[in-house]
């Protein structure tokens, strides 16, 4: 979809824009943990500045459900913001005098009722801070709240840096991707990706299932899973989806041989066996060798690739070993050129900088169930008002 860039607002000298930022990040001893989501920030607040502009941030911190919680307040979050920007950095609560500082941060937008129902009268207090909107929050894009949807009607609005990359990349991958596209979706449970599976099949020439999920999809297929975890009253539903895909000529790969354990715990004796071999007291942790080989070939037959979820229970060694693989040979194939790779979500953040290849994949979102919305097929409210 059409939307706009900061360099669209026109000169900002002498203006503030209102940035939606978020700032939602991981915390230790009142300090930021992991300033990923900060580094975010820096362009679009640098691009304001090039243009002549300030920067008022609103973000939210955790889910205080519109009560003032203080130990959700975004004032911890300042220093490590300041450090990252290399700017002045004041705070504010919304209806204060605002600091003289050249970025100021407004408290947690979700102190406020009104910001979850989308106010509008809670919008319009935002949208006075300032002269234009500019929405950078990719990650809180699937909330239509008064901060992230309501106020880009209320003023001149467009797609801060980080965003704007994003919803390119992510166009790049599914919008109107370099066919064959493959998607590695793995994970846990196939209940909390349904959606996403449903609109893939429809979307992608492969669709690789790995992880707790593929359990479920060989048990709906009649073999037995032993131990393992496995969402057994969704064999048919595993069954539609499979009946889904061959309908739109997707191919689906599941595990042929898989890693077992009796426990699960890390370096938990372990064997490679078929997959129709698992005994009834096994657990399948990872996918095996011989699928890691599979799946590799057919990486280097495709030009896009998306990936949610990990292959196997990547945070115990040696149950890492097909997400590694994988991922390293996902991120080799963009080293040359040869594929465009888009990765986003919690865990497979994590997995791929477990695997080493963090930087060498063509994008990785910094959003959670944003970007599993997306994969859903879904409209993301605070995309659409930008349009
Ligand atoms: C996130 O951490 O994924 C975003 O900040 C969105 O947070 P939310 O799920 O509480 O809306």
């Amino acid at each position: 979809m059409a939307f706009k860039r900061i360099s669209d607002l026109g000169d900002l000298t002498g203006k503030t824009a209102v940035v939606r930022v978020d700032l939602n990040v991981p915390m230790a001893d009142g300090k930021v943990s992991d300033d990923t989501r900060l580094q975010a920030v820096k362009p679009t607040v640098d691009a304001i500045a090039a243009l002549g502009g300030r920067s008022i941030l609103l973000a939210h911190f955790g889910r205080p459900k519109g009560e003032v919680v203080p130990e959700m307040s975004l004032k911890p979050v300042v220093p490590a913001l300041a450090s990252v920007l290399g700017r002045s950095v004041g705070f504010a609560e919304l209806g204060d005098e605002l600091p003289d500082d050249e970025v100021v941060v407004i408290e947690n937008t979700r102190f406020f009722p009104g910001e979850e129902k989308n106010d509008p009268a809670l919008a319009k207090k935002f949208a006075a801070l300032g002269d234009v909107y500019v929405n950078d929050a990719f990650s809180a894009a699937h909330r239509a709240h008064a901060s992230t949807e309501a106020v880009a009607h209320l003023l001149p609005s467009a797609a801060g840096e980080t965003m704007g990359a994003e919803l390119e990349a992510l166009e790049k991958a599914l919008g109107e991707p370099k066919r064959p596209v493959v998607a590695v979706v793995g994970g846990a449970k196939v209940s909390s990706k349904l959606a996403v599976l449903e609109n893939l099949v429809a979307k992608v020439n492969h669709l690789i299932i790995g992880g707790g999920m593929a359990n479920t999809f060989l048990y709906a297929q009649g073999y037995d899973v032993g131990a393992s975890l496995c969402e057994k009253d969704l064999k048919d539903t595993a069954l539609r989806i499979l009946e889904n895909a061959q309908k739109a000529d997707c191919a689906v790969h599941l595990p042929t041989d898989v890693v077992v354990a009796k426990e699960f715990k890390a370096c938990a004796e372990n064997k490679v066996k078929a997959v129709d071999a698992v005994a009834q007291d096994e657990m399948i942790l990872d996918a095996g060798p011989a699928t890691v080989s599979t799946l590799t070939k057919v990486l280097a037959e495709c030009k896009t690739l998306v990936w949610n979820g990990p292959m196997g229970a990547f945070e115990m060694e040696p149950f890492d070993a097909a997400t590694v693989g994988l991922a390293q040979a996902a991120g080799k194939l963009t080293d040359e050129g040869k594929l465009l790779t888009v990765a986003g979500g919690g865990d497979t953040v994590a997995a791929l900088a477990h695997a080493g290849v963090k930087d060498n994949f063509t994008h990785i979102s910094t959003a959670g169930g944003a970007f599993l919305e997306w994969m859903e097929g879904k409209e993301l409210p605070g995309v659409v008002a930008l349009g």
